[in-house]
């Protein structure tokens, strides 16, 4: 059993309560910290655990060994390097930091403490991503020449509105870092290393700091080009988040509202894959998936010496340098290399 606190009981942090009682045999929670506390309380009546409002008190005072940092993007280095430095392990929501200062701050923290560190990218879970990622492994596209990831959602003022750190520069950054992070990611996990980036983002229409819309275009080191789109503004809901990969022995689009369908599955040579098509086809409660559950699977085999982690620190912080050479081409109006 791996005794688990959560810090940060807002939206996100119901997934990760499902999983813990889901899965109530491997894992136990102990305690839930908001600085809100009826947010707190909420959790702690439910689960029967002490709640906190501060951090630092819950792990002064709490056997814990892994927390989960559902706290704003902005805040997840500094929540958890405050519990590497008590050795305990660390898993954040995705983005792992906003900038790749703190998110090496956090790394290095946790190799320090001897701790693991785990960054939510539920995405790479989804069953239509998972055949995506074999039919890549298994060299079936031959070369790749052109990846598209598009993602056309919908966030009305609202959604900003709802809490003061959403869309702010300090706390969270626009849609990119945000709503396409796990789009980023798999652009990375499919299409290997980028080389450079030129790239636009504008906040077109909502009241917030940072971007609700932006586009960049990819150049990968093995020569593919590779082109983000990305808005907030769809009308009049959310319409579209897909990646397709276009090869020389196969074309693919993983699309739906959120990568929940396979709409283009097309190869030169058969495989016993292909039957799998449309098994692997979801309805999406949310566009969050139900990738949590195999993400949660991966950490506690991790801790208990079986698997190797998915995306640990330096997997998470892949997305992380491209979401800020994207942010910084734009900015500057130019081209960006990454090291
Ligand atoms: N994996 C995914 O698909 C996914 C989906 C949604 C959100 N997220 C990520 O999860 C994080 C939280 O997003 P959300 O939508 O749940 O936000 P939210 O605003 O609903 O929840 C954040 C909670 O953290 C609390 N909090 C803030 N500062 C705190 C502090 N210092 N100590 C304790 N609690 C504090 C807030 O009171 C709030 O309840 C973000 O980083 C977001 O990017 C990931």
């Amino acid at each position: 059993m791996i005794k688990v606190a959560l810090v940060g009981c807002g939206r996100i942090s119901e997934k990760h309560f499902e999983v813990f009682e889901k899965f109530n045999e491997r894992i136990k929670l102990i305690s839930v910290c908001d600085v809100i506390p009826e947010r707190a309380k909420k959790y702690s009546t439910k689960f029967n655990v002490p709640y906190y409002t501060n951090l630092e008190e819950m792990l002064e005072k709490e056997d814990i060994e892994l927390l989960s940092v559902c706290t704003p993007s902005g805040l997840h280095p500094v929540h958890g390097i405050m519990a590497a430095k008590r050795r305990i392990n660390v898993l954040t929501e995705k983005p792992m930091a906003i900038n790749v200062e703190d998110a090496d701050r956090l790394i290095k923290e946790c190799n320090n403490g001897r701790v693991k560190l785990f960054v939510v990218k539920q995405n790479r879970f989804n069953p239509t991503i998972q055949l995506l990622k074999k039919a890549i492994d298994k060299k079936r596209f031959g070369k790749i020449f052109f990846i598209n990831s598009t993602v056309f959602w919908n966030r009305p003022q609202e959604y900003y509105d709802m809490a003061k750190w959403r869309g702010t520069k300090r706390l969270d950054g626009g849609a990119i870092m945000n709503q396409a992070s796990h789009y980023v990611d798999l652009m990375l996990w499919i299409g290997g290393e980028v080389k450079e980036v030129v790239s636009f983002k504008d906040r077109l229409a909502r009241n917030i700091e940072c971007e609700d819309t932006g586009a960049a275009i990819l150049k990968y080191k093995n020569g593919s080009i590779g082109v983000l789109q990305v808005t907030m503004l769809t009308y009049p809901k959310n319409y579209e988040g897909s990646i397709t990969v276009i090869g020389e022995k196969g074309t693919v689009k993983i699309g739906g509202t959120a990568l929940n369908r396979i709409e283009k599955w097309e190869f030169e040579k058969y495989d016993d894959d292909d039957s799998l098509v449309e098994k692997v086809n979801y309805i999406p409660h949310n566009v969050y998936g139900e990738g949590h559950f195999a993400f949660y699977d991966n950490v506690l085999k991790t801790l208990e010496g079986k698997e190797q982690p998915m995306t640990d620190g330096e997997e998470g912080r892949k997305s992380l340098e491209l979401i800020c050479a994207i942010y910084e081409s734009a900015e500057k109006g130019k081209k960006i290399e990454l090291k």
